[in-house]
């Protein structure tokens, strides 16, 4: 009789490549699936029930800004607690190594906070992380905004031939000690004066690595085609995968731009390595930018250094009570951060259902009172956009989440559930996943999600973090195909 750690049985198998679902076992030994299918009788220390439930590979969030919260809060339970068991950190153009700062590091940098900002190398990073391991993987992109404000006294111009020379330099020395890529926030103060010329100067650093670019692109409003375009370029003149980062269009006029920009994608990527990530939200959050409170219906404030009271509340009623306009009283606030109500439902579900879109939540970990997306993003694509409004089936739900995610981003035997693979697994239930963090109530785990293991441990169940730590610090293994 076979002896194995956990024996996951009578699920159904949803395994992550978008094959239809069917009925099995999972058997897992040390890190490692052993077996998939009818596992027999064999004993396990560990047996679950997996009746009416889904088994499926564990979610990997292609989108986060979790650099420090790997640190910070290793139980990962905003992620975990989703059946994420690996984060993409480091985008947007912000990643916390390697710099450090003298003073607080200009928005958007802040918004990883700013007492962690404390690795001189990106290789020190990782070596904390292999130290002080978290519930979750990570997989890791070092950022150009980071760089910038490392290399250069002038951020209002482009980089000159020395300080892309010494950002070069920081890529290769991150993409040695194991990075996956390069991201850029070229909408950002920080990065947007950096010419088209200077990113592609940058991102060459990452071909003799099979590295990729990924960007939160220049402009996501009037200019969002041109910035497609531009992403493109950069990806075909340094022979670079590229990722559009949080895919959407932002502002009134611009809705239904993202019906162009897909067809655009879906045909550049006939003759080029391009993918993209989307959250299934129709508000978007970041820093606090008083140029950018045009294009919303709707802000709220997700933090303020200044007024830590206001966190949660509409910037309208602040700005009526304080007796100035929303603008001045941006300006009274920052820095700060904001949930932006700036597209529209429509164009969230076109991207959602691009088929080469994956699933990245883009939330903010450090905010008091965050995106709903930080908690929910998971299960509100399994439960709300495939099960409830039927967008796309949960196979294909899951493999966009998974599958599809592992093989763009290089991520070696995960993302699929077969013999062989790491045992990143997670077990919920497809009748009642739903997220459950709201605008109003953003800190809730999402009901559904019944066990979550991370190389073979559970790190999450029955709604609490088990306390395990047993996500690894993943480095880059071989060319991104
Ligand atoms: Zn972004
Ligand atoms: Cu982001």
């Amino acid at each position: 009789m076979d002896h194995f750690d956990i024996v996951i049985r009578g699920g159904r198998i949803v395994d992550g490549t978008g094959t239809p679902g069917r009925p099995g076992d999972v058997a897992i030994s040390g890190d490692r699936i052993v077996a998939v299918g009818d596992v027999g009788p064999g004993r396990a220390e560990l047996e679950i029930d997996a009746t009416g439930r889904t088994v499926s590979p564990g979610f990997i969030d292609a989108h986060t800004h979790d650099d420090r919260l790997l640190l910070s809060d290793p139980d990962m339970s905003a992620k975990v607690s989703q059946g994420v068991t690996t984060v993409v950190v480091g985008n947007c153009g912000v990643s916390l190594a390697p710099f450090v700062p003298t003073g607080r590091p200009p928005p958007p940098l802040d918004l990883l906070g700013v007492e962690w900002f404390r690795f001189p190398t990106f290789g020190a990073y990782l070596d904390e992380l292999d130290a002080k391991p978290a519930a979750a993987n990570g997989v890791f992109l070092i950022g150009h905004q980071t760089l910038r404000v490392r290399e250069m006294s002038d951020l209002d111009r482009t980089a000159t031939d020395d300080e892309i020379a010494r950002m070069k330099g920081h890529v290769t020395e991150a993409l040695q000690a194991g990075a996956t890529g390069f991201s850029t926030g070229l909408f950002y103060p920080p990065a947007r004066a950096a010419s088209t010329d200077e990113v592609v100067a940058i991102a060459e650093a990452l071909r003799p690595f099979g590295g990729l670019y990924a960007t939160h692109m220049r402009d996501e409003g009037a200019g969002l085609e041109q910035s497609v375009e531009e992403t493109l370029e950069i990806g075909r003149r340094a022979e670079v995968p590229v990722v559009i980062s949080h895919h959407k269009a932002s502002g009134l006029p611009n809705h239904g731009k993202v019906e162009k920009t897909l067809l655009r994608i879906a045909e550049a990527a006939k003759s080029q390595r391009v993918s993209l990530d989307v959250y299934p939200y129709s508000a978007s959050s970041t820093v606090l930018l008083p140029g950018r409170l045009n294009d919303a219906t709707r802000v709220i404030v997700t933090w303020s250094e200044k007024m830590p009271e206001v966190a949660g509340r509409d910037l309208d009623d602040i700005a009526a009570e304080h007796g100035v306009d929303k603008f001045e009283m941006a300006s009274r606030l920052v820095p700060a951060g904001a949930i932006y109500f700036t597209m529209s439902e429509d164009d969230v579900q076109r991207v959602l259902r691009f088929a080469g879109a994956m699933i990245g939540s883009d939330g903010l970990p450090h905010d008091p009172r965050p995106h709903p997306r930080l908690w929910g993003t998971f299960p509100r694509v399994l439960g709300h956009y495939s099960r409830d409004l039927g967008l796309m089936p949960l196979e294909e739900a899951v493999r966009r989440m998974t599958g599809l995610t592992a093989a763009k981003f290089g991520i070696k035997d995960r993302g699929v559930l077969r013999v062989g693979a790491f045992a990143d697994v997670t077990v919920f239930d497809p009748a009642t996943v739903i997220d459950a963090a709201t605008f109003e109530d953003p800190i809730r785990p999402s009901p559904g999600i019944d066990i979550v293991l991370v190389n073979g441990q559970p790190v999450w169940r029955d709604g609490v973090s088990t306390g395990a730590r047993s996500g690894r610090a993943l480095r880059r293994d071989g060319l991104i195909a």
